[in-house]
């Protein structure tokens, strides 16, 4: 029976999608660089491709995305894209970012042009700033200080929910309809963070601020919290790009795709209010 590789599938897109494809009766092959624990587990480290040679067994399509943490995304992927195209997959999509496709240069487009010129069948997905960093990446300030602490100013972003981009990858993953096609995926609108800050308290009700910090702070903040210097440097130049108004735009793509409207922040806020309060 075809089955289909989920990159990252214990991640916050990964694991959504796992579970609507296996909903749709779909046999799901669940990567993951540590030692498997259960048999739909297949280990692939894209730091050194140990696992690569026989993680695509049996599976006829695939989802990919670039490891957080990492800013060559391009020597991470290709290795997959080539095994992909080896083994003659029908599909994959993959999920990078919105604004990607800015700089042929980027390590990430450079990701994006090798599956666009494998000659696969395949899908680039491009969605915007996740709704669900606010009970991640950015919690630890809402826990500590009741605050969103971010280098952004007043600038406005249209966050998208994650489940929706899973939902949309579902969709790529078991249609023809969009072959080769790429879409940047957003929200319904953009907000800035001070209307999410308030959202977030409505949903909660846990006072939760938003604090616009400068960007050595930021770096100095996300170097303590572990990541790497180079990959806390991204950050810093993607959160610049936030605060000069690239994550504003909207599209229709999730509803083009998926047949459902993007799930509003409150809606996002009212499944996730656990998470702050
Ligand atoms: N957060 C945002 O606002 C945002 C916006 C646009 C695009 N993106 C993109 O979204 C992607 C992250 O997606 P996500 O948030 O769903 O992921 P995530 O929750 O951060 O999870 C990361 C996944 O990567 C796997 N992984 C980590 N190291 C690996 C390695 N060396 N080899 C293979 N797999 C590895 C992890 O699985 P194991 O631990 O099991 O290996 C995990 O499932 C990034 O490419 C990022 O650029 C994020």
């Amino acid at each position: 029976m075809p089955r289909i590789f989920v990159l990252g599938a214990s991640g916050t897109v990964g694991s959504e999608l796992s579970r609507l494809l296996a909903a749709q009766g779909e046999t799901v092959v669940k990567a993951t660089s540590r030692a498997p624990t259960a048999p739909d587990q297949v280990q692939l480290d894209l730091l050194n491709h140990g696992g690569l040679s026989t993680a695509f067994n049996g599976v006829d399509r695939a989802f990919f995305l670039a490891p957080p943490g990492h800013t060559n995304q391009d020597v991470l992927l290709a290795p997959l894209v080539d095994e992909a195209k080896a083994r003659g997959l029908k599909k994959v999509v993959l999920m990078s970012a919105m604004g990607a496709n800015a700089d042929d240069n980027a390590p990430l487009r450079k990701a994006e042009r090798r599956l666009e010129a494998s000659g696969l069948a395949y899908n680039i997905i491009r969605p915007n700033w996740f709704m669900q960093n606010f009970n991640t990446f950015w919690l630890q300030g809402i826990r500590s200080a009741g605050q969103i602490f971010l280098p952004v100013g007043a600038a406005k972003g249209s966050f998208i929910d994650a489940r929706d981009i899973a939902a949309v990858a579902a969709r790529l993953l078991t249609s023809d309809t969009f072959a080769n096609r790429d879409f940047d995926l957003t929200g319904p609108l953009a907000l800035d963070h001070n209307e999410v800050a308030a959202i977030l308290t409505q949903a909660s009700g846990k006072p939760i601020g938003f604090t616009d910090i400068p960007p050595e702070a930021m770096l100095t903040a996300l170097k303590e919290a572990g990541l790497p210097q180079d990959y806390a440097e991204f950050l810093l130049v993607i959160l610049g790009y936030f605060k000069a108004g690239y994550a504003e735009r909207t599209t229709d793509h999730v509803r083009e795709i998926t047949g459902q409207a993007p799930r509003t922040l409150a809606q996002y806020a009212k499944d996730y209010k656990a998470s702050w309060a």
